[in-house]
C-alpha cells in the first residue's frame, strides 16, 4: 500500500486491565459503502469475540450514549476538499461544537478511507481522531488512513482493534460473556465469489453510444452478462470497474525510460508477476500523481527540483503540477532517472476500478447490468488528456469482450421501501442512470407511488438520455412527471434547479405528503447547487427561516428522506 501507516501490534493479554468494557459501538460515516461494510467486517469479529456491538450510521447514533459506549470504533471516509459524507456530518458538527461531552474512559481508535490523490487525504478521519482524544478519549489503536486501495489496510486495522479487545474479553469471566444478547441488526450480505480483491469477467452484450450525431459529448450505455456470476444488485448500487490504461501512453512511457516491455514485473502482494507492458496497461495507476508517488520518485531522480516541489513552503506549486498530469509528464519533468522496471512495484499504485451507479433493474433485466458512462476527454499542459475508463470503453471496448466488474452495494442510496411513498429525482447527465433502475423496478413491481424526475443536459435533441424509456415510462404511469432542463438550447442556462424552483410549490407540496429526494451526479457544482434550491423551497413555501430550513433538511436526511449519490 501506498501510504506509510503505523498499526500497533496487539498488547499481551497481560498488559490489560482485566475489567475492560465489553461493550463496541461502531460507528460508520459513508457515502458509497465501503466504510459501511468495513465497520460490519469488525462488528462480526467483535461480536465473534462476545461482545454487545452497536453498529450504526453516524447519523443515526444517538450523540448522549457517546459517553458510555465503552468502546468506540469509527470507520469514514473523506470526499472532495476533505468533506465528511453525508451521514457524518451532524456526528462531526457536535463533536467540534461547544456541545461536546467530555469523554474520558471511553477507549476509541479510527480506521480513515481516503484517496491520496486529494490534497484533504484521509481529513474527516484525522478530525475525529483528532477530537476524540481531545475530548479525553483514550487511542488504543493507531489511526489507519487508507488510499483508494484500502483492503490490505483495512484488514490490518480490523485484526490491530480485533487483537487488543479481545485480550480483554478473554480476560472477563465466561458468565459475563454468556450475558450478551442484544445486537444492533446488521443486513445480511449475500456473498458472490467474485468480489472488488477477485473481480468477474462480464461479458459485454451491448456498447451504444447514447448521443446523437453531432453532439459534443459520448455517452456509452453498456449491458453486462451477470451469468453465471451469483452477482445480484439493488437499485442504488453501483459497479466496479477496472479499466485498461491507455496503450499509447503505456508504450510512451516505456519507450521514454527505454525500458524492455516484455521484462517480467511483480503485479501482486504474492509475488505474481507479468510483463512491464502488461502490469501498466492493466495493474498500475499511471495518470494520477500522488504525492505519496512523488515522494517515492524523488528518491529515484537525479534532479533536486523534485525534492524542492515536495517541501511543505511549495505547498501550492505541488497541488498545480499534479493538477492534470500523468506519470509521463513526470518522467519528463524531473529526469534523469535511477529506477528500474523492477521499481514500478513500490513505486506506483494498483490501479482503482471506477465506479458507476447501475442503470438497469435486475428484476427488468435478469442477469444483465447496465451502466451509463460518459467518455471524459479534455486538453491540459499540452497534450489531449483521456479519462482511463470511459475512454477504454468507449474507444476499445466492443460487443463479446470481458470486462472485470464487481458489485458495489450502496446502502446509502435505496428507493423507499413502501412502494407508495412518492420520490423525486434530480438526476442531470449521467446522473439519471439510477433512476433508471429505480423506475424500471417500480415498473416490474407494480409500485403506485408518485414519481417526479427532473432531467438536464446540453441539447433536447442530441443529449437527452434514455428519451424513450422515459417516454414509455410516462405512458405506462410509473413516471408521473417529467422536467427537463437544456442548457444550452436557449440563451440563458437553464438548470434542473431552476425547474425545481419553478415548481417549487409543488415540490414542497411533495415533501410534505412524505417524498423522498435523491440527487445523483456532479457533486461540485450541481449537488451544491441542488442543495440551495431545496432550502430555498423548503423556506419560502414552508414558511421558514434558513435555519429552519436547513433543520428540516437535515431531519429529512437523518430520515432517509434525503439522499445522494454524488461523484
Ligand atoms: P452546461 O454544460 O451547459 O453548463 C449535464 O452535464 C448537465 O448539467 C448539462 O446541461 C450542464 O450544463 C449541467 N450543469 C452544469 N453545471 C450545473 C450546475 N451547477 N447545476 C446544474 N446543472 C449543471
Amino acid at each position: 500500500l501506498a501510504v506509510s501507516q503505523v498499526v500497533e501490534a496487539p498488547a499481551p493479554a497481560a498488559a490489560v486491565v482485566a475489567q475492560g468494557p465489553r461493550e463496541a459501538t461502531i460507528l460508520f460515516g459513508s457515502q458509497t459503502g465501503n466504510s459501511q461494510r468495513l465497520a460490519g467486517r469488525l462488528a462480526d469479529k467483535l461480536k465473534g469475540e462476545g461482545f454487545e456491538v452497536t453498529l450504526s450510521a453516524m447519523n443515526k447514533y444517538k450523540t448522549n450514549n457517546l459517553k458510555k459506549a465503552g468502546y468506540l470504533f469509527i470507520v469514514v471516509s473523506t470526499h472532495g476538499e476533505g468533506d465528511p459524507p453525508d451521514n457524518a456530518l451532524t456526528l462531526h458538527e457536535f463533536l467540534n461544537s461547544k456541545r461536546a461531552p467530555k469523554l474520558d474512559g471511553l477507549k476509541f481508535s479510527v480506521l480513515a478511507l481516503g484517496d491520496t490523490s486529494y490534497e484533504f487525504f484521509c481529513k474527516t478521519g484525522q478530525d475525529f481522531d483528532i477530537k476524540l482524544a481531545e475530548l479525553g478519549a483514550e487511542r488504543i489503536v493507531d489511526r489507519v488512513d487508507c488510499d483508494v486501495d484500502f483492503e490490505e489496510a483495512a484488514a490490518g486495522w480490523i485484526a490491530a482493534v480485533n487483537g487488543k479487545v479481545s485480550a480483554v474479553a478473554t480476560s472477563v469471566s465466561p458468565q459475563g460473556i454468556a450475558n450478551v444478547a442484544s445486537v444492533t441488526a446488521v443486513a445480511p450480505v449475500v456473498e458472490s465469489e467474485y468480489s472488488r480483491s477477485n473481480p468477474f469477467m462480464a461479458e459485454v452484450l451491448e456498447n451504444l453510444n447514447l448521443n446523437g450525431k453531432g453532439s459534443d459529448r459520448e455517452t456509452r450505455h453498456l449491458e453486462l452478462s451477470l451469468e453465471g456470476s451469483g452477482l445480484t444488485y439493488a437499485p442504488g448500487d453501483a459497479v466496479g470497474v477496472y479499466p485498461q490504461n491507455d496503450p499509447a501512453l503505456v508504450d510512451d512511457i516505456i519507450s521514454f525510460l527505454q525500458w524492455n516491455p516484455q521484462e517480467s514485473v511483480v503485479i501482486g502482494k504474492a509475488g505474481e508477476t507479468s510483463t512491464l507492458r502488461e502490469a501498466l496497461l492493466h495493474h498500475y495507476e499511471i495518470t494520477v500523481l500522488t504525492k505519496p508517488l512523488l515522494e517515492k520518485a524523488a528518491a529515484f531522480s537525479g534532479n533536486g527540483k523534485l525534492a524542492d516541489l515536495l517541501k511543505p513552503e511549495h505547498k501550492e506549486d505541488l497541488k498545480a503540477y499534479t493538477n492534470g498530469r500523468d506519470l509521463l509528464d513526470l518522467l519528463g519533468d524531473y529526469g534523469p532517472w535511477t529506477f528500474k522496471a523492477a521499481d514500478v512495484a513500490n513505486l506506483l499504485r494498483k490501479i482503482p476500478p471506477r465506479l458507476y451507479s447501475i442503470a438497469s433493474s435486475e428484476n427488468s433485466h435478469p442477469e444483465e447490468v447496465h451502466l451509463t458512462i460518459r467518455k471524459v476527454e479534455y486538453e491540459a499542459h499540452g497534450r489531449p488528456r483521456k479519462g482511463v475508463c470511459s475512454v477504454y470503453t468507449s474507444e476499445r471496448l466492443e460487443a463479446g469482450d470481458k470486462l472485470p466488474i464487481f458489485i458495489q452495494q450502496n446502502p446509502n442510496f435505496k428507493p423507499p421501501v413502501n412502494p407508495d411513498t412518492p420520490v423525486i429525482m434530480v438526476g442531470p447527465g449521467t446522473g439519471v442512470a439510477p433512476f433508471r433502475s429505480f423506475l424500471e423496478d417500480r415498473e416490474e413491481s407494480g409500485a403506485a407511488g408518485q414519481t417526479w424526475l427532473f432531467y438536464g443536459d446540453r441539447h433536447f435533441v442530441t443529449d437527452f438520455l434514455y428519451q424513450t424509456d422515459w417516454q414509455r415510462m410516462l405512458n405506462d404511469g410509473v413516471l408521473t412527471k417529467l422536467d427537463v432542463a437544456f442548457s444550452r438550447d436557449s440563451d440563458e442556462k437553464v438548470y434542473v434547479q431552476h425547474r425545481m424552483l419553478e415548481h417549487g410549490e409543488e415540490l414542497y407540496k411533495w415533501l410534505q405528503n412524505g417524498a423522498h429526494v435523491y440527487v445523483c451526479g456532479d457533486e461540485k457544482y450541481m449537488a451544491h447547487d441542488v442543495q440551495s434550491a431545496l432550502l430555498s423551497i423548503i423556506s419560502n413555501y414552508g414558511g421558514k427561516s434558513p435555519e429552519g430550513a436547513a433543520a428540516y433538511l437535515t431531519e429529512l436526511q437523518e430520515q432517509g428522506r434525503y439522499q445522494r449519490d454524488v461523484y
